[in-house]
C-alpha cells in the first residue's frame, strides 16, 4: 500500500492475495446486476445458481456475459452451472426482484449436481421458447440464452450467451421495448452478504453532437426525477 497523493492510497494490486483483490474490486463495483442462471444438464436435471460478475456485452447480436469461479466445495472441479452449460450449450437469465430475495439466497447453496433447486428454493420451472432449460417463473424478466463460448480467465470462466428470446412480465414493458426500472426493482450484489434493493434515478442526458456549435459532450440537466 502506497500514499499516491494526499488524499488517496495506492494498491499494487500484482502483490495482493487473490482474497484481498476480491475485497478490492467487490466493493468498489456496485451494486452490480444479478444474473439469476437457471439451466438444464442432458439428463433433465435442473439447476439455479446467482452470479453477480454479469452484464450486458452487446446488442447487436444481444448478448449478456457472466464469470464462474471455482466451487468452494472441496474435490469438485467445476460449479454445476459451468459443467451443464458447457454441454447444453443453453441457459437462461433471470432477473432477480427484491421480493426474491430469499429464495435467489437459497439457490446460491452448492447443493450436489442431483438436487434441483427450482424445489430447494421453492420456484416455479416454467418451458422456454427456444431452449430446453427451465426459466424461473416467479422472475418478472428471463432471457433464454445459446452458449456462445466460455473463456478461461484464470480462476474464472467467462460465459457468453447470444439473447434468442426474452419473457417480461405483463406491464413491465411501458412502451416500444423500454422496460421500466421502477416496476422491476432489480436486486443488487453489495459487498459480502449485503443486497441493494432500492434505487434513486435521476435524469440527465448528453447533448447531441454539434460540432459546428463546439459541442461534443455537453451535458443536459433535467428534471429531478428521484422522488
Ligand atoms: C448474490 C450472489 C452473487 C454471486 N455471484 C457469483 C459470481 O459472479 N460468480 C460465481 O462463481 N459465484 C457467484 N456466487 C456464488 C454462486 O451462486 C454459488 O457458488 C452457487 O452455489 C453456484 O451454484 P452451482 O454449483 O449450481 O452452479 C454468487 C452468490 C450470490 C448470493
Amino acid at each position: 500500500m502506497t500514499q499516491t497523493s494526499s488524499s488517496k492510497i495506492g494498491y499494487d494490486v500484482t502483490t495482493l492475495t487473490p482474497h484481498q483483490n476480491y475485497k478490492l474490486l467487490c466493493g468498489s463495483v456496485v451494486p452490480r446486476p444479478i444474473a439469476w442462471v437457471s439451466c438444464r444438464s442432458l439428463e433433465g436435471m435442473s439447476n439455479i445458481a446467482p452470479f453477480s460478475f454479469f452484464n450486458i456485452v452487446c446488442t447487436d447480436p444481444p448478448m449478456l456475459a457472466f464469470s464462474v469461479s471455482k466451487p468452494l466445495v472441496q474435490g469438485k472441479a467445476v460449479k454445476d452451472t459451468l459443467a451443464f452449460v458447457r454441454r447444453s450449450r443453453e441457459f437462461v437469465v433471470n432477473i432477480p426482484t427484491a421480493e426474491l430475495i430469499d429464495e435467489l439466497v437459497l439457490t446460491s447453496i452448492e447443493y450436489e449436481p442431483d438436487v434441483d433447486e427450482f424445489d430447494a428454493a421453492g420456484l416455479t420451472a416454467l418451458p422456454c421458447h427456444r431452449v430446453a432449460a427451465p426459466r424461473i417463473g416467479e422472475a418478472p424478466v428471463s432471457f433464454e440464452c445459446v452458449l456462445h463460448s466460455a473463456i478461461d480467465l484464470g480462476a474464472s470462466t467467462l460465459v457468453l450467451g447470444r439473447v434468442v428470446y426474452a419473457h417480461f412480465r405483463d406491464g413491465l414493458v411501458a412502451e416500444d421495448c423500454k422496460p421500466d426500472p421502477r416496476k422491476l426493482r432489480p436486486l443488487g450484489r453489495m459487498p459480502g452478504p449485503r443486497f441493494s434493493t432500492e434505487m434513486n434515478i435521476v435524469l440527465r442526458a448528453a447533448a447531441l453532437s454539434d460540432p459546428d456549435a463546439g459541442i461534443h459532450s455537453t451535458v443536459v440537466w433535467h428534471r429531478d426525477e428521484s422522488r
